[in-house]
């Protein structure tokens, strides 16, 4: 089940360094990719950095409707993030060419992706200099969703055998998210 994660624990969800899937809408046209170059960016306001390459048709739909949704999908995901972020959705519909079950989301018109761990929907504020120079959008978190099965008081909550985060590493290889470890304090 979804549950809502309050925006001061936003960053929690992607802290880890998950790779991401980023789903975009503009004008009746959807989108969804993989980007594994994510990253938290500041707590309150919740914002996002990430890499969004120039002739990607998402950052096409990012910049025209100001809006996104990061995912993190799961180890049950794994074909389809590397599918999604393989192949190019302009010339055709990824949700339907690849099954992707999709709902909407509570404030932005970019396509929740189901089946992930978490899920937040952003709202660019444009940089347009570093945008162009480096591929970097800042993206802001209004609202932040958890698989409820997987988290809990505001952190991760990974059993054996079950769902993880992925990480990419190069070429369709990826680490699922390992044990914890409690550092002594
Ligand atoms: C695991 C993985 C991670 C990726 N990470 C990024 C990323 O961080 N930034 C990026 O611009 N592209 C990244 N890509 C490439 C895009 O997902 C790819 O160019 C995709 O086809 C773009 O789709 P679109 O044109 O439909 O937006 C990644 C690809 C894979 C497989």
């Amino acid at each position: 089940m979804r549950i809502a994660v309050p925006l001061a624990h936003a960053h929690r969800l992607l802290n880890h360094g998950p790779t991401t899937l980023v789903s975009t809408a503009h004008a009746g046209r959807r989108n969804v990719m993989a980007a594994a170059w994510v990253m938290p960016l500041d707590f309150e306001p919740a914002k996002f950095a990430a890499v969004i390459a120039a002739d990607t048709f998402t950052r096409e739909l990012l910049v025209a409707s100001g809006e996104c949704v990061l995912h993190a999908p799961t180890t049950d995901q794994v074909d389809l993030t590397y599918a999604l972020g393989t192949h190019g959705g302009r010339d055709g519909d990824k949700f339907e060419r690849f099954q992707v079950a999709s709902e909407a989301a509570s404030l932005v018109q970019a396509p929740l992706v189901r089946g992930c761990a978490a899920w937040l929907e952003c709202r660019r504020v444009p940089e347009p200099a570093i945008e162009a120079r480096h591929d970097l959008f800042v993206l802001e978190c209004v609202a932040a969703w958890a698989d409820g099965a997987l988290w809990a008081d505001g952190d991760w909550r990974f059993v054996d055998g079950g769902p993880r985060t992925i990480h990419h590493r190069k070429g369709g290889l990826f680490f699922a998210t390992g044990s914890s470890l409690a550092a002594r304090r």
